[in-house]
C-alpha cells in the first residue's frame, strides 16, 4: 500500500507473522527506469517472502523491472491492475488494464521471460459499470491463456475510474466475494486470493473454505496484532506465539539502527501507532509514536514514554528511564493520528 507498506512497516509486521506474503507499495516502471533504484528496491532481508508490486503497461519496461525484481531478491513479481487514481490511469495503467485482457498477458508473458520469479495479478472485479461475472472471468482466462498467469489476488469491488477518489474507490463500491467464489470455482486449478473488507481472522477463516488465500490491507496496518495468530491458525506453525512486548524491543532496536545510519528514524516509527490496539493506553501510545521525532526524542526515549503511557516499564532502559519519562510526557491531547495517506502490507494468509 501506496505510502504505508515501505520496509519498515514490512519489517515490523515480520515480526508478528513468519510466514505471511507481504507486499510492497506499488513501484512504477517509470520510477524504477528512470529513478533512484536502491531507494525503491532495497529491503531488509528480514522481510522474506516479500512480493515487489509494479505499475505498468509497457511489457519490456515490465520486463526489465521484473528482471530488477529477481536481481533484488524478491520472491514474487506482481502487476497491479486495480489502482483506479487519476494519475495512475493518466500513465495507463493500474485498474484500466481490466479492459486490456490481452496487453496484461503480453506483459505478463513478457515479465515471465524476463525472471523465474512467480508473475502475479492484483486486480479488481470489474471497472465503472460493468458489473457481469463474465468480465472478470474474461479477464483471469485471457491473462492465463495469453500470459501463463495462474495467481491472482482479486479485490472484491469494482473500480469507478470517473467520479471517485481511490479512498472511494476503496469504499463505496459494493464487496461481491461471491464473484471471487466464482472465479475460484470456474478455475479450480489457479490460485485465487481475496481481498477487500477483511477485518477479523473470522472472516479469513471463512473466505478460506471458497479461495486459496486472503489479501488483508488495512486491518493489518491498523491492528497488526491480528496477524499475531496467523502462523499457527492459517499455517499450521507449532511455534510459539510472538510476544507484543519482544516485537517492540526489537522494533525500538531496529529504529535505533536506522537512526545510527542517519536516515529518517520517524518515518519508520509511526508504523509503530497501531500495535498496542484494544490494550489500556492505546490512545496514547499512538499520539507518542505519531511523531517522537518532533520532541528530539531517540527511539529508546520514545520507546520509554510511549511504554510509560502504556503503565509498562520499558525493556532495555534503566528504572529512572520509567520515571523520567512518565515526568516529561506531554499532558496536550494531540489529534488521532492518521497514518500519511495512501500502501499494502498486504498479507496474503
Ligand atoms: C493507503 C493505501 C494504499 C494502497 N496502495 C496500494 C498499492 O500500492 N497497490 C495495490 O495493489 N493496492 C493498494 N491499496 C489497496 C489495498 O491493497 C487493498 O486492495 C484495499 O485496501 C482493499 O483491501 P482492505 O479492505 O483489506 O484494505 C492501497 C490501499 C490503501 C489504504
Amino acid at each position: 500500500m501506496m505510502d504505508w507498506t515501505d520496509r519498515h512497516c514490512r519489517y515490523l509486521h515480520r515480526l508478528i507473522t513468519r510466514h505471511t506474503r507481504l507486499y510492497t507499495e506499488m513501484v512504477t516502471t517509470g520510477a524504477l527506469l528512470h529513478g533512484d533504484v536502491p531507494r525503491h528496491l532495497d529491503f531488509n532481508r528480514e522481510e522474506h517472502p516479500v512480493a515487489l508490486q509494479l505499475g505498468g503497461s509497457e511489457p519490456a519496461d515490465l520486463a526489465a523491472c521484473a528482471r530488477l525484481a529477481q536481481q533484488w531478491g524478491y520472491d514474487e513479481v506482481n502487476l497491479n491492475c486495480g489502482c483506479p487514481s487519476e494519475r495512475v490511469q493518466r500513465g495507463a495503467f493500474g485498474a484500466c488494464l481490466m479492459a486490456e485482457a490481452a496487453l496484461v498477458g503480453d506483459c505478463v508473458v513478457a515479465m515471465r521471460q524476463a525472471c523465474t520469479l512467480p508473475v502475479t495479478v492484483k486486480h479488481r472485479i470489474g471497472i465503472d459499470k460493468e458489473e457481469s461475472y463474465d468480465f472478470v472471468r474474461d479477464f483471469v482466462g485471457t491473462v492465463n491463456r495469453r500470459g501463463g498467469c495462474t495467481v491472482f489476488s482479486v479485490h472484491a469491488r469494482n473500480a469507478w475510474l470517473k467520479g471517485l477518489s481511490p479512498k472511494e474507490n476503496r469504499e463505496i463500491p459494493p464487496l461481491r466475494y461471491e464473484m471471487v467464489y466464482r472465479l475460484k470455482a470456474d478455475f479450480p486449478q489457479f490460485t485465487i486470493v481475496l481481498n477487500g473488507g477483511v477485518t477479523s481472522n473470522e472472516q479469513i477463516a471463512q473466505h478460506l473454505q471458497h479461495v486459496d488465500g486472503v489479501m488483508v490491507g488495512r486491518q493489518a496496518y491498523h491492528e497488526p496484532w491480528m496477524m499475531a495468530d496467523w502462523d499457527r491458525r492459517f499455517y499450521g506453525s507449532s511455534a510459539e506465539p510472538p510476544d507484543r512486548d519482544a516485537v517492540e524491543a526489537t522494533m525500538v532496536q531496529y529504529l535505533e539502527q536506522v537512526a545510527q545510519q542517519g536516515r529518517g528514524w520517524g518515518h519508520a516509527a509511526r508504523h509503530l501507532v497501531g500495535l498496542r490496539h484494544g490494550q489500556a493506553g492505546a490512545r496514547r501510545w499512538r499520539q507518542l509514536w505519531s511523531d517522537p521525532v518532533l520532541r528530539g526524542d531517540s527511539p529508546r526515549q520514545a520507546s520509554a514514554r510511549a511504554r510509560a503511557a502504556l503503565g509498562t516499564a520499558p525493556r532495555n532502559a534503566g528504572p529512572q528511564s520509567v520515571a523520567e519519562a512518565a515526568e516529561s510526557a506531554p499532558t496536550t491531547v494531540q489529534n488521532e493520528v492518521q497514518p500519511a495517506a495512501p500502501a499494502t502490507t498486504t498479507p496474503s494468509a
